[in-house]
């Protein structure tokens, strides 16, 4: 197999037209992908030795927000042990059997990728457990009297679970990992670094001051700056001359909504409707999404983490609340807070919310 041929097996809810589409643009190698250094040092090193011992490597852990990489990361691992990657997500595993099919044809070393781990039900979960301990399944063939229990050998094979929330995976599972990492977002020079790579793969001439500008309003977010960089490209093949530069960059983007510090509509409305209609905060994020018509677990874990990272939001304990610099943002003027408040701000500052574990 060719090195980044992911067989999808099922892949119900993964975007298999953007996973294709966007193959030319994925890094194969360690070495060449961008950021996310403290994960990449480390996982050489643990490559290096797993393979040098003709060992699998220990179950792997990625989460973080989506856009980050966590499949690309994902690929490259498979590509640098050598060995077949196979591609699923919780979701699309709808019965045990599913996985038990899944994992006993997987040879030795492969690797079986996992997005959206936090999704996978619960039977489906307890095969995973000795499937990554014990590198065997227990299954019960049959019904009723004539039921037999069978215990299927697997071959050793590594894990790499995905999630966007970590504090929704079990305890069991979670600590089956024997390696797990944190996806940072990008900085804007990494980011620019990714954009001038992708822009040289698709053939797209840009200029340096847009690589930046580009990057700085990708949300820190390589998904993003490559679609980004997508749709600043059609702007200057039908209004400029195929060039990218800053006039162009802005023109697009200001086109699609997206502003100088890189937030869209969705961001904007979370942050007028804290302000407007509950005083800039604090409020629960249900209430947050009712209001605006989003799924909560958009909202948490797409829209605010980039807010959070820019500072525009802040977790408390009470709810969420705006900082002045959202007030500044939006062009208003920021409200006079008491004592008090500016206390209880300062004290009760990027809570980490225990994430609920899904209905089951
Ligand atoms: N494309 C998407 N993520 C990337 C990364 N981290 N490095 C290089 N190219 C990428």
């Amino acid at each position: 197999m060719t090195e980044f041929d992911a067989r999808i097996v099922s892949a119900e809810n993964i975007n298999v037209e953007e996973l294709i589409r966007d193959t030319a643009l994925r890094p194969k190698t360690l070495e060449e992908y961008i950021g996310q250094k403290s994960v990449t040092n480390n996982l050489s090193i643990f490559i290096e030795a797993a393979k040098n011992r003709g060992d699998s490597l220990d179950h792997v852990l990625f989460y973080g927000p989506p856009g980050l990489g966590k499949t690309t990361l994902a690929g490259i691992i498979a590509n640098e042990l050598g060995v077949d990657l196979r591609i699923t997500s919780g979701p699309a595993i709808e019965r045990a059997g599913d996985l038990a099919a899944l994992l006993t044809n997987l040879n030795e070393g492969d690797v079986l990728f996992i997005d959206e781990i936090h999704r996978l039900n619960r039977s489906a979960e307890e095969i995973l457990y000795s499937a990554m301990e014990d590198y065997e399944i227990d299954m019960i063939i049959g019904k009723g009297p004539s039921a037999k229990a069978y215990r299927i050998p697997l071959a050793k094979f590594t894990l790499i679970g995905a999630t966007t929330r970590a504090g929704s995976l079990s305890a069991p599972l979670r600590d089956r990992f024997g390696i797990i990492n944190k996806f940072e977002m990008y900085t804007k020079d990494e980011l620019a670094e990714i954009i001038r790579r992708s822009a040289h793969l698709l053939n797209i001439p840009i200029e340096p001051d847009s690589l930046l500008e580009l990057a700085g309003r990708s949300r820190g977010t390589p998904r993003v700056a490559n679609r980004l960089l997508k749709r600043v490209r059609d702007f200057s093949q039908v209004k400029g001359e195929g060039r990218i530069d800053m006039a162009i960059t802005d023109e697009a983007l200001t086109a699609l909504g997206i502003d100088k510090d890189g937030l869209e509509g969705l961001d904007r409305d979370i942050l007028r409707l804290i302000i407007d209609r509950f005083g800039g905060g604090p409020v629960g994020i249900d209430t947050i999404a009712a209001a605006i018509g989003e799924e909560r677990v958009t909202i948490e874990d797409v829209y605010e983490p980039f807010l959070m990272q820019s500072g525009f939001l802040h977790r408390t304990q009470k709810g969420r609340v705006v900082s002045d610099a959202a007030y500044r943002h939006l062009g208003l003027s920021a409200p006079e807070r008491g004592v008090a408040q500016l206390a209880f701000l300062g004290d009760a500052e990027e809570v980490e919310e225990e994430q609920e574990r899904p209905e089951r």
